[in-house]
């Protein structure tokens, strides 16, 4: 049988009695899909969130109903439905999808982050939680402070190099933090290897993405067989994703067995096996291996992406950055950069930081929930199985809680007075993930983030660069689509404030 009529058949197969079911509850309203693949290309086109929100005000629902070749998949378009359900519910609705392409077969499996709910899980997320829950996040910030000064003297030489700088700063710290790791200047061998791996989970990480997916079946085609370049690929992808976990691991643990000093979570957590009864070593080993690695993805391009839209936002809202920087100036004054300690007496900062996680996210659909049992909400029913997609970008642009969504306002988390308004809605309700799988790395994301914005807006004047003409260059404002959103890049110079601010510049430099 040739593989598209097997295909076929098996898709009718699966989809015939999930449809049938269906029919007998009510369901939340929703485009129509087409026969058998449902609303498969609907759900891949891109910038899904936007289709989402326009969605949810066609139907005027904030629930929106889709399927995917007989998967249901709920998709929450307000912060009264993610409450209810991700937060309130989150006992049922904590679970992940697997995929086949890319957790089996490229190895994504490896990131806790992905893992589907229950012990393994929970073993996974507790060990990660020890060294980033906000008790002890600072510990690691000396790590931020120094990648983040280096950030400083990297794009003064260079700002359009802006986007693989970002990089450079987000990975080394992590690698520092996780690893004990400090990276070379310039083409870092770990960089390198992560980089690499973490370009397939891109490729693989959307639900559909891969045949394979929805036909895991398919897994058994040998990796010569014609329409079987998935299987090529993702046999080199696993082999990079192994590399990834693996090698850095194993110069900590070589570290280790030499008696060279390693302050670092990897070492740490590996010590603290030794205390352990109740698991055979080589599991909770594998178990570091896979937190250790997770960090690192986790952390890789998130933070990017935020402050690289806190440098956008900067261009296009240029009185934003004169009220941050006389802020600083009155506060920390000039010819010194503040540190995260003093962000309780730097609000505006703090609101600038909030206003980058809500006015472009990182992650806009989130990370999509599995259903483990049936429930009911609002009269809708919600089978086991059924896919959850939280519409963060929709919850953090809903014009009654933040009015005028499209517009960088800080002030919107201030006081009259310009102090943090504890009573406004703050994207961390939903810019980070919600109930038991809310990122555990947000501590430690918003202490870098806040950091880098403060240092950039101490030291420079963010401005458009001008064209032979004279006439400032605009960006275009637009964004990357699927499941990691940055902006795309851009032009932009950075110019030093002043000479002191210069001076700082150059003693940033810490590589000798
Ligand atoms: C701007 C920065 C970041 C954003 C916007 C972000 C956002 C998210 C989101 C939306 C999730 C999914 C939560 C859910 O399913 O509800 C997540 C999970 C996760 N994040 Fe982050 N994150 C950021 C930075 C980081 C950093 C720096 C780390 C590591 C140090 C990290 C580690 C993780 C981990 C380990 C998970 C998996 C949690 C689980 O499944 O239990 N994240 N993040």
């Amino acid at each position: 049988m040739e593989l598209i009529t097997f295909v076929v058949l098996l898709t009718i197969a699966i989809a015939l009695p999930l449809y049938s079911r269906r029919k007998r509850y009510r369901l939340p309203p929703g485009p129509k899909g087409l026969p058998i693949v449902g609303n498969a290309f609907d759900v891949l086109a891109d910038y899904e969130w936007l289709t989402y929100a326009k969605w949810s005000r066609e139907y005027d629902s904030d629930i929106i109903y889709l399927n995917i070749a007989g998967t249901p998949i709920y998709v929450l378009n307000s912060v009264q439905a993610t409450t209810d359900l991700l937060e309130k519910r989150s006992s049922i609705y904590s679970d992940r999808e697997i995929m086949t392409m890319c957790h089996e077969i490229v190895g994504w499996g490896q990131n806790f982050a992905l893992m589907p709910y229950g012990d393994s899980w929970r073993e996974h997320r507790r060990m990660f939680h020890q060294h980033f829950h906000p008790g002890v996040v600072d510990k690691h910030h000396a790590h931020i402070e120094k990648q983040a000064k280096d950030l400083l003297r990297r794009i003064h030489a260079n700002p359009d190099g802006l986007m693989k700088y970002l990089r450079i700063m987000a990975g080394a710290a992590i690698l520092r933090v996780v690893y004990g790791i400090d990276v070379q200047p310039e083409n870092d061998h770990y960089i390198g290897v992560a980089e690499a791996a973490i370009h397939s989970l891109a490729l693989t990480g959307n639900a559909g993405s891969y045949l394979v997916d929805n036909f895991p079946i398919l897994r058994y085609l040998p990796s010569w067989a014609p329409g079987a370049q998935f299987k090529r690929d993702g046999e080199r992808w696993r082999a990079q994703v192994n590399q990834m976990f693996t090698e850095p691991l194993d110069l900590v643990k070589q570290r280790m067995a030499n008696g060279e000093p390693s302050d670092c979570v990897a070492a740490t957590l590996l010590a603290s096996i030794d205390e352990r009864k109740d698991k055979p070593r080589a599991e909770l080993e594998t178990v570091v291996k896979h937190v250790s690695g997770t960090a690192y993805v986790g952390g890789a391009d998130t933070t990017v992406s935020s402050i690289a839209t806190f440098v956008l936002a900067m261009l296009k809202f240029p009185q934003v950055q004169r009220i941050a920087q006389a802020e600083l100036d009155n506060v920390i004054g000039i010819g010194r950069l503040p540190s995260i300690s003093e962000r309780p007496s730097l609000p505006y900062i703090t609101a600038v930081m909030k206003e980058s996680l809500r006015w472009n996210l990182v992650l806009p659909s989130s990370v999509p929930r599995k259903m483990t049992t049936d429930d009911e909400y609002r009269g809708y029913f919600i089978p086991a199985g059924s896919l959850i997609i939280a519409n963060a970008w929709a919850v953090l642009h809903d014009e009654t809680r933040y009015p005028n969504p499209d517009v960088f306002d800080p002030t919107r988390f201030l006081t009259s007075e310009g102090k943090l308004d504890k009573t406004a809605p703050d994207p961390v309700e939903a810019c980070f993930g919600f109930g038991r799988r809310i990122c555990p790395g947000r501590h430690f994301a918003m202490d870098t983030i806040w950091l880098n914005i403060a240092y950039i807006l101490t030291t420079f004047n963010i401005e458009k660069p001008l064209d032979p003409s004279g006439q400032p260059v605009e960006p275009s404002g637009k964004y990357t689509s699927g499941f990691l959103s940055h902006p795309v890049p851009f032009k932009v110079n950075f110019t030093p404030r002043s000479k002191a601010a210069e001076a700082l510049i150059r003693e940033a430099v810490f590589y000798d």
